[in-house]
């Protein structure tokens, strides 16, 4: 019988796309999935370390898998990867005697090397060496995929943890993202996701002799793959959001009319503290430039409260913004100290967390009360949605999600993977519901 495997993915999507991709090469090493992690044989977990909720969640988590270890007598073995690794490195066997083997997110292939070795002793491997956009993948629906166009990120945001753990940035070559895009689609995919930590700098990182590029220019040449119908790429900086991508929207059909955005604070001081390279002003300046070519568009972002120095005055400039843009929506998150990044070190100037989660409470009604009025567009249009199966809610009822990103429950008959026409009759900040239109999709 063959080897068994679990992973547990936490964290961004970049995440979910690495962990595709270590299934994949655990299945051309013979391994198959199993449904429950008490039953596998090699326990993965791919870890996240953005705030310290995502610390604490992972430890519990692999705690449990500790208690299988030993239920079997200790014949499982226990893989961590991942952001959390990286960060803690060998550190990781000192606490956790139980864990065999780690890796960071640019070490996935280490994996397998150490699985095939005989090697008895624990192992830990934080070098980046390649791209896990590299390795097979298993996806999760054949129609939907991810493509890592790039690892780390040069950027030096004082909060984030990712610039240490994932490194400088690297970009892969266009031609190669494209040979990997065409080969997706002829395998039924449909709808891609660009990731990589800092998206629209792609380009500049290319290693020669592969020639430089843009991520305009790789928007371009994806466009033109033939059956490829939704790019959607995240997450952008505002500092490298430029024309070329704004009109990359407005002009290539299957660039989907919906940007994620990242605000973190509305107030100039603050995002000067957090080394954003952006002024509140700048970022207006950008979200006109995006609507003036691509009025419908969504806008989606992230926003971080009770950052060291935050005063009532900097918050409510956070505030002003969130109503000024009306946001699609947004993921809003309380400020969490990391290790090893600047902003841990203003310790004096740390707010009180119910201050902070006092404003956090204003910022999710601001947020929210504009993302619904923003909703409102959409009732009584016809909108195409990729169809992804049933509804959470009611079985009875599909789910999908428009091309701006915005899930939509209906009514209807449909496959996964079809994109159909529906009509929305109802609203709300995070999701729209409809009814397929019948004589729409006789039309299509
Ligand atoms: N504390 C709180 N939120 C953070 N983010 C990144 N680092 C931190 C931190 N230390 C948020 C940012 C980022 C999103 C992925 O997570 O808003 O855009
Ligand atoms: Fe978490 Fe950031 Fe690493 Fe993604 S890149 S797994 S969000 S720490």
């Amino acid at each position: 019988m063959s080897k068994t495997f679990h992973v547990t993915t936490f964290g961004c999507q970049m995440n979910e796309h690495d962990s595709e991709r270590m299934k994949g090469m655990l299945g051309s090493l013979g391994y198959t999935e199993a449904s429950e992690q008490r039953d596998a044989d090699l326990i993965l977990f791919n870890t996240c370390s953005i705030r310290e909720k995502a610390d604490s969640r992972f430890i519990s988590y692999l705690q449990l898998a500790a208690s299988y270890k030993r239920a079997r007598h200790g014949d499982v073995i226990i893989g961590v990867g991942g952001c959390w690794a990286q960060s803690v490195k060998d550190e990781v066997f000192r606490q956790f005697p139980y864990v065999d083997v780690a890796f960071g997110p640019g070490q996935v292939h280490k994996l397998a090397e150490f699985l095939t070795s005989d090697s008895l002793t624990a192992q830990g491997f934080f070098e980046f060496e390649g791209f896990t956009g590299h390795l097979p993948a298993a996806r999760e629906r054949d129609f939907q995929g991810w493509v890592q166009i790039s690892a780390g990120c040069n950027m030096k945001c004082s909060y984030c943890i990712v610039p240490s753990t994932r490194g400088r940035q690297v970009d892969r070559p266009l031609d190669e993202l494209v040979a990997e895009v065409r080969e997706m689609v002829a395998g039924g995919v449909t709808e891609i996701t660009l990731l990589g930590q800092n998206v629209n700098a792609y380009g500049r990182a290319i290693a020669p002799p592969a020639p430089r590029s843009s991520f305009a220019a790789l928007l371009h040449e994806l466009d033109a793959i033939d059956g490829l119908k939704r790019i959607r790429y995240t997450s952008p900086h505002p500092q490298d959001m430029k024309e070329d991508v704004v009109l990359a929207h407005a002009t290539l059909d299957s660039v989907m009319p919906h940007m994620h955005l990242p605000l973190q604070s509305g107030s100039s001081r603050i995002l000067k503290a957090m080394r954003r390279t952006y002024s509140r002003e700048r970022f207006l300046d950008r979200v006109a430039l995006i609507r003036e070519h691509n009025p419908d568009i969504a806008l989606t972002t992230d926003i971080i409260v009770g950052f060291p120095g935050e005063t009532e005055a900097d918050f409510e400039e956070t505030l002003e913004v969130c109503e000024e843009v009306g946001f699609d929506g947004a993921f809003t998150f309380i400020y969490s100290p990391r290790r090893e990044t600047e902003a841990a070190e203003f310790v004096d100037a740390f707010i009180d967390h119910e201050v902070a989660v006092a404003r956090m409470d204003r910022l999710v009604e601001v947020v929210q009360r504009r993302a619904n009025e923003r909703a409102q567009r959409f009732v009584g249009r016809t909108l195409d949605v990729l169809v992804e199966g049933p509804s959470r809610t009611d079985p009875s009822r599909l789910r999908g999600r428009s091309g701006h990103g915005k899930t939509v429950n209906f009514t209807g008959l449909a496959e996964a993977g079809e994109i159909v026409p529906v009509e929305i009759v109802r609203a709300t900040s995070q999701t729209l519901a409809g009814e397929m239109s019948l004589l729409a999709r006789a039309l299509v």
